[in-house]
């Protein structure tokens, strides 16, 4: 939440800024500003509430002069309607010569703000970050040292935050610091970068840091010092970004969310390519990061929201595969209670961003006592890959539009090739009946090709129910998650209530929801293969019918019995039951895409929220 660019170098700083927190608005987009300091007119500040297009008309309306140094932010509100004022950066000292940016929650800010308002000082938004901008200006106006003053401060703020920070006094130098919420450093030639991930700066430069857990950044045009809190200087490690910055633009595509969905044949081609053999054989170097896994008893996979129903169906593959007890724990309900976790647990950690705080904080508390942990990532440099024992990570690109789409289809595939992995390691199934599945998997890309160039009935069905109160889905086994998937895009889209059950509920209390007329999508599992419990769905149909309901049915191609049943019928390729989840979910997510956008609504950025949830 709250993206954060900074820049010192010879280019044009706003251009940098602008575009930076551009390619960063997935963040948060209620308000954005801009800091720089230019030799003659000092420092010059802009913000405004509303999306980044606001601040970017403005300042082509009365231009601020460009510079070589700046800060830049674009805001979720915590503290503070989304307002002008609240916006960041904000002033701090006698002459406001101080710029500060802030992303994350001051926990103690009320009792320093008390503490700065007996001293005399002017406050002038309702936000928590003013506190920081203040006070590193008051301690720099009694030593004279910004970074000894700024150092000063981060030890005094408790609770979450990245800080960038400018003087006026001081042309050459950003500081930044971050304690539980996201920063990465990009190395230019003669120029350098700061941002919340590396989007903020892969225009520009794919050297990249990743700045630890209390740590303080020096960053100059030519030199960046990182030290921690304390003050001792650490050598962090650099690595190379794989993302194209130009696969961070919509490529002629109407929305993010649009190309971002056709790019899942290429995100699950990405995230198997070097780890599947031709043979089907399935290698995973990452797992030799991972010690004494013979020993790991139990799996708790840990994630929120789409990542966590990725998980779902990941469950179904690790238990039926490599036959470890898999628990699936929503990030933010699991340390909250006490969880039985162990040496022999092995934590699995679902996350695009790698900087969900309450998946980053469960980490930590599995990892307190003693489990190993694996992340399935998106984003390199991210936190959570800094603090896994092995990250693998999920190749599908940079995910703009805030509803998760093509890293959800990616988190499957890797959690497949976890599960392979595992039942072939611990010897827990014939390797032949693996490779097989192994190949299986190979034929993925294809067939998401497939669905994605057949889904013209989707798109208008989603324009024919966009006055549809509410929508909602039905799932069984890996469908079911699916169709929990299914009913959180519709809500996160297109703001109408969606639900998904799993089918089997029904008659325990969803089915009196059902009256004439009431949209019921069902993903129907495939009727091949023994225990399949296609015929139980068909029954679900066929009573959800009998009271009224409209259903549109996902299914398997070649699937008669369905068709008598349901209004409308939606075919996916036959393949493997839980490789059907990367097929099933497609005609949803653009479903979700076309009744929202006939709506008129914003598909990349829908009201309140941020895609990179960095607080708790
Ligand atoms: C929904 C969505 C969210 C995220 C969740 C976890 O479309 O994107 O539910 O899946 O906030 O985010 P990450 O995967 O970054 O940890």
């Amino acid at each position: 939440m709250c993206g954060i660019v900074g820049y010192v170098g010879p280019g044009s700083t706003l251009d940098v800024l602008l575009g930076g927190l551009k390619r960063l608005e997935y963040r948060g987009y209620d308000s954005a500003g801009v800091s720089v300091i230019d030799q003659d007119a000092g420092l010059q500040t802009r913000k405004r509430a509303g999306k980044l297009s606001v601040l970017v008309e403005d300042l082509e309306e009365s231009p601020i002069t460009d510079a070589h140094i700046g800060i830049g932010h674009t805001r979720w509100a915590t503290h503070g309607a989304p307002t002008d004022t609240n916006a960041h950066p904000h002033l701090g000292g006698e002459h406001l010569k101080l710029s500060l940016i802030h992303n994350g929650i001051i926990e103690n800010f009320s009792e320093l703000k008390t503490e700065l308002q007996e001293a005399g000082v002017k406050f002038s938004s309702e936000t928590d970050s003013e506190v920081a901008a203040h006070l590193v200006a008051r301690e720099y106006e009694k030593t004279g040292d910004l970074t000894a003053a700024f150092r000063a401060v981060v030890n005094r703020l408790m609770g979450a935050f990245t800080l960038l920070c400018i003087h006026e006094d001081h042309k050459d130098l950003v500081l930044a610091a971050r304690r539980n919420s996201p920063l990465v450093i990009g190395l230019g030639e003669g120029e350098n970068f700061l941002g919340s991930d590396v989007a903020a700066f892969v225009a520009h430069t794919k050297r990249a840091v990743s700045v630890g857990q209390d740590q303080l950044v020096e960053l100059r045009q030519d030199a960046v010092k990182v030290t921690t809190f304390s003050g001792e200087e650490v050598t962090p490690e650099e690595f190379t970004v794989d993302w194209d910055a130009s696969a961070a633009s919509k490529g002629g595509w109407p929305s993010f969310m649009a190309k971002e969905i056709a790019d899942q044949p290429q995100a699950v081609g990405d995230t198997l390519m070097g780890r599947l053999a031709s043979d089907g054989s399935v290698k995973l170097s990452e797992f030799a990061g991972l010690d004494r896994l013979s020993e790991v008893n139990r799996i708790t996979i840990i994630a929120c929201g789409t990542a966590a129903y990725a998980g779902e169906v990941a469950k179904y593959a690790i238990e039926k595969w490599a036959k470890i007890p898999t628990s699936v724990e929503l990030a933010h309900e699991f340390r909250y209670r006490d969880p039985i976790i162990d040496e022999q647990t092995l934590v699995i950690a679902i996350s695009q961003s790698g900087e969900t705080m309450d998946t980053l904080m469960a980490v930590r508390y599995a990892k307190e006592r003693g489990a190993k942990v694996l992340s399935i990532c998106n984003t390199q440099g991210a936190t959570l890959a800094r603090e896994s024992d092995a990250t693998i990570y999920t190749h599908a690109g940079p995910e703009v539009a805030v509803a998760s789409t093509k890293a959800f289809t990616a988190q499957i595939t890797a959690g497949q090739l976890v599960a392979l992995s595992l039942a072939w390691q611990r010897g827990a199934m014939d390797k032949d009946h693996l490779k097989e599945l192994g190949l299986e998997l190979l034929k993925l890309p294809r067939m998401v090709k497939q669905v994605l160039e057949s889904v013209e009935r989707m798109r208008e069905l989603g324009k024919e129910l966009k006055d549809a109160k509410s929508v909602l889905f039905l799932g069984r086994n890996v469908g079911f998650p699916i169709a929990m998937e299914g009913a959180l895009k519709l809500k996160e889209l297109a703001y109408i209530h969606a639900e998904g059950f799993a089918a089997g509920e029904l008659k325990h209390g969803p089915i009196a929801l059902i009256e004439p007329g009431q949209p019921v999508i069902v993903v129907v599992p495939s009727p091949n293969g023994e225990d399949s419990l296609h015929p139980k769905v068909v029954s679900n149909i066929q009573e959800i019918k009998a009271r009224g309901a409209k259903v549109i049915a996902i299914a398997e191609e070649g699937d008669s019995a369905v068709g008598k049943s349901a209004d409308e019928v939606f075919f996916v390729p036959q393949t493997h039951p839980f490789m059907a989840a990367q097929l099933a979910v497609l005609p949803l997510q653009i479903f979700a895409l076309e009744l929202a956008s006939a709506k008129g609504l914003d598909v990349d950025q829908p009201r309140n929220l941020a895609k990179s949830v960095t607080v708790e």
